[in-house]
């Protein structure tokens, strides 16, 4: 067997027999998949780029059940899949050939939760947003957010050592997370599930399991320190003329929120057409007002979504940035935006106890509308601190985000999360003045992170994507992206760039109607060469996994591809756990 597009030769494994079958249902009772329409969605990736014929999928629910079967497999040299939410983007999670799948799906309990420290224990299977509520109800949040949170498990996000969204702020999981377990190639249970947050006794031996992409063993827990939960959040999105004001947004905002700022994104404008597009999700920067020339609609190119931690009170922060707002004329006006939310003071709630989110965006294709008045501040009250600023415009005050371009419109918006807690909020955030996006179901701040989340899905709607996830100097983060416009013109559908701009990280994506060798042979190597050139990494967050294994050498150098060659051996002689991934082919 050989596969299709990539050119690699399967390796003289097993081939599951009637007695394996018999042996893993002994092994795991009733839980033996076989049936192939079940196992078509496991064998093929989110992106529908990579298709193995796996005939056996097998979900464990505890450590021993993964062991057994792990030890069977060694024995066997049965090769072995293991598979989380199956969202990753780098085509590990699927078989290439005919790979056991072991699925982590049923390992989805919470072990424990210490309210003391933060300290989440679970299994690998729980699934991001299961443990993001499970902690938020307990005054905490996970370290980590990413767009397939309702999907992707924890396991899975420890083994590809996933970024994401809060990563500016809470920083890689090899910092957050406390310890783990995971079983062996061949069956041993490595118990390194600890809870401290200082142990250096000798080598940390969970980091070897964090980012190997189900390599080197199969993560069944996990520990984690959870942050305290932010008691309120601001979502704001702001709109600029081209990248140099991205940067220079992103300048001005991390000099003055630090570290209370917990992610900058931005999107290019044709992302955002891409999500208006394929998933009707609007613009919250359309109808830019010809009044304020710096965010006229003809310079405009770029979104950035920022998120602050605001150091000081809401209920001071609505009036001076409703006010401030329209007065902008370029993003350096944002200092004192950024003035405004940390500077003032509130009762009882202290630095980390807060979130702002800002989102800038820009402008594009959207047509310029009327000078319309933008949001003010109408005399409510301001006391305590869990406004939410929909409600604070006032019956007669047009609130931007809601009637857009028919209205006049404001270039950002800055949202309070607490909807629930604002005396003057409606039970539900569409019935508040301001209401929402086109996601009358969502609290505005939800709708405009939609708006970056929901990019990946806008692409892959949009034809066949071409995937490149890198990291750069943030000066030079975007220059590719017109570049490569230049270099494929039409052949290629879309070019556009997006990403955690605040981690030095560039999503670049390209669409095409179909497949193309050709169009491929234009991309590659040229954008590793490039990143290399850079001395960037061809690998910001996604991993390597079956697609990016032979572009390794780019980032690393030969030494340490030896190493971890080396090290694969140690941990799996055999080879047995993900074959075909993340380490380059032998020759
Ligand atoms: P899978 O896709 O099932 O597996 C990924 C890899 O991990 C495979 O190699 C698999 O073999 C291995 N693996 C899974 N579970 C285990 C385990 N328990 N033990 C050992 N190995 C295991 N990624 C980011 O980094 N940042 C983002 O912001 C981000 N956003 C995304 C948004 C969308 C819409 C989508 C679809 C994907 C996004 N991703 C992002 C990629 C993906 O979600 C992450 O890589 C995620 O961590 C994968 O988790 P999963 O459970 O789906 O793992
Ligand atoms: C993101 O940041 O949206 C994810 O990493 C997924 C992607 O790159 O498309
Ligand atoms: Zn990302």
């Amino acid at each position: 067997l050989t596969h299709e597009r990539y050119p690699v030769q399967r390796l003289p494994f097993s081939v599951v027999s009637e007695e394996d079958r018999a042996a893993f249902e002994r092994m795991v009772p009733g839980r033996v998949i076989m049936d192939p329409e079940e196992l078509e969605a496991s064998n093929v990736d989110w992106l529908r780029s990579m298709r193995g014929c796996s005939k056996v999928l097998l979900r464990p629910r505890t450590s021993e059940e993964v062991s057994h079967i792990l030890r069977y497999c060694h024995e066997r040299n049965l090769a072995v899949n293991t598979q989380g939410g199956n969202t990753g983007m780098v085509g590990g999670s699927v078989p290439v050939f005919d790979e056991i799948i072991l699925s982590t799906a049923l390992m989805n309990q919470v072990i424990s939760f210490h309210d003391m420290s933060g300290t989440l224990v679970c299994q690998a299977g729980c699934v991001l947003e299961e443990l993001s509520r499970h902690v938020e109800e307990r005054g905490f949040v996970m370290p980590l957010d990413l767009g397939a949170k309702g999907t992707c498990h924890i396991g899975g996000n420890l083994a590809t050592n996933a970024g994401g969204l809060r990563f500016l702020r809470y920083g890689s999981l090899r910092g957050t997370v406390l310890g783990l377990e995971a079983v062996l190639a061949d069956g041993t249970v490595l118990n390194c599930l600890m809870s401290l947050r200082k142990d250096n006794t000798g080598y940390d031996l969970k980091q070897l399991f964090i980012g190997s992409e189900g390599t080197l063993g199969v993560i069944t827990a996990v520990s984690i320190l959870c942050p305290p939960k932010p008691r309120a959040v601001n979502v704001a999105f702001l709109g600029c003329p081209g990248f140099a004001e991205v940067l220079q947004t992103f300048h001005t905002c991390r000099g003055m929120l630090g570290e209370i700022l917990s992610a900058f994104e931005f999107m290019d404008a044709t992302c955002m057409q891409l999500v208006g597009r394929h998933l009707h999700l609007a613009s919250p920067v359309q109808g830019t007002d010809p009044m304020r020339p710096a965010f006229h609609v003809a310079c405009g190119h770029f979104v950035t979504v920022f998120t602050g931690w605001l150091e000081s009170g809401l209920e001071t922060l609505p009036r001076r940035v409703w006010d401030q707002v329209p007065v902008l004329t370029s993003p350096f006006d944002l200092t004192r935006l950024c003035k405004g939310l940390s500077s003032s003071h509130v009762g009882g709630c202290s630095g980390t106890q807060r979130v702002c989110s800002l989102f800038c965006a820009l402008a594009g294709p959207w047509g310029p509308s009327r000078p319309t008045p933008v949001a003010q501040t109408s005399g409510h009250a301001w006391s305590g601190f869990h406004y939410c600023l929909s409600c604070l415009g006032g019956p007669s005050v047009p609130l931007p985000l809601a009637h857009g371009a028919a209205r006049g419109s404001l270039w950002g918006r800055v949202e309070c999360g607490h909807w629930d807690r604002c005396p003057q909020s409606r039970p539900t955030p569409q019935a508040c003045r301001g209401g929402v996006l086109t996601c009358p179901s969502l609290p505005l701040s939800q709708a405009l992170w939609a708006l970056r989340e929901r990019i990946t899905e806008a692409l892959s709607r949009d034809g066949c994507v071409y995937k490149y996830d890198i990291s750069l100097p943030v000066e030079r983060l975007y220059d590719l992206v017109p570049d490569l416009r230049a270099r494929l013109g039409p052949r290629a559908k879309h070019v556009v760039g997006y990403g955690h701009l605040g981690d030095g990280n560039l999503h670049l994506n390209v669409t095409a109607e179909a497949f193309s060798t050709a169009l491929l042979g234009e991309l590659e190597p040229y954008v590793y060469e490039w990143t290399a050139g850079q001395r960037g990494s061809v690998s910001a967050e996604h991993g390597v996994g079956f697609k990016k294994r032979h572009v390794l050498g780019y980032s690393k150098p030969p030494e340490a591809l030896h190493l971890m060659r080396q090290l694969k051996t140690l941990l799996d002689p055999k080879g047995i756990l993900n074959p075909y991934k993340t380490l380059p082919a032998q020759a």
